[in-house]
């Protein structure tokens, strides 16, 4: 599979939810990327909507393809929201934030009346957790606040405990958000109970937010190299 073609279907279809006059949360990541362009192509057509982006990047992406767009703090509502995901279980529960977006991704999602996964099929798992839980922290006291999501980890009988501090570059920069904060990444392997792991996360001082995205998406397009399989919660 040519998961970047995928990707593009997974974007092309998420359009169908689309419709003149809308509020739109805009994804963050290569997938949305996709859908961004997508829109794009459409607004230039004459749909009439407007994009809240999840991340700077995904603003500056907007501005360039000429979705319009509206600050947050002006929206009464978000309609729809499009975004990717890193991982997506069958209960719909995802991980989310392998670009670090998941604060503003979280925010926006929890405020759309439906939110729109669009992912190439490769992201649908049984069992959460292969894919390192992003966790964004505060850059005070980050190192404390690791070893206390590392006892999450523990504490919910998860498959891996190790817990890195996200960087890039040759000098190994932390990264920064968005918000101003780091990224932990928790190795957990395999999740046993995502519910559990979530509350105990929201629990620690310190965690700003985490990647489990838990009773946020209802729909999820899976987009494989020929066509898309569309599933509704
Ligand atoms: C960014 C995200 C992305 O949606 C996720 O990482 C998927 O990215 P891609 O579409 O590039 O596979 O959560 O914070």
């Amino acid at each position: 599979m040519n998961p970047d073609i995928a990707k593009q279907n997974a974007a092309i279809a998420a359009l169908d939810y689309i419709e003149d006059g809308m509020v739109v949360g805009l994804g963050t990541g290569s997938t949305s990327a996709h859908f961004v362009r997508a829109l794009g192509e459409r607004v230039h057509a004459g749909l009439k909507v407007k994009g809240v982006p999840t991340s700077e990047a995904t603003r500056t992406l907007a501005e360039q393809v000429g979705v319009p767009l509206v600050e947050i703090s002006q929206v009464s509502r978000i309609d729809v929201d499009v975004d990717g995901a890193d991982e997506i279980d069958p209960a719909f529960r995802l991980i989310k934030g392998g670009g670090g977006a998941l604060l503003r991704e979280k925010i926006v999602a929890a405020a759309s009346a439906r939110m729109v996964v669009i992912a190439d099929a490769g992201k649908w798992v049984e069992r959460l957790g292969a894919f390192p839980l992003p966790v964004e922290v505060t850059r005070f006291g980050f190192a404390l606040t690791a070893a206390r999501v590392r006892e999450a980890l523990l504490a919910t009988n998860c498959a891996g405990d190790e817990v890195s501090l996200r960087t890039s570059g040759k000098a190994n920069e932390p990264v920064i958000t968005d918000g101003g904060n780091y990224i932990l990444d928790a190795h957990a392997k395999a999740i046993a109970d995502p519910d559990a792991l979530a509350s105990a996360l929201n629990q620690i001082a310190g965690v700003v937010e985490h990647g489990l995205f838990i009773g946020l998406a209802g729909t999820v397009i899976l987009g494989r190299e020929a066509g898309v399989d569309v599933r509704e919660k």
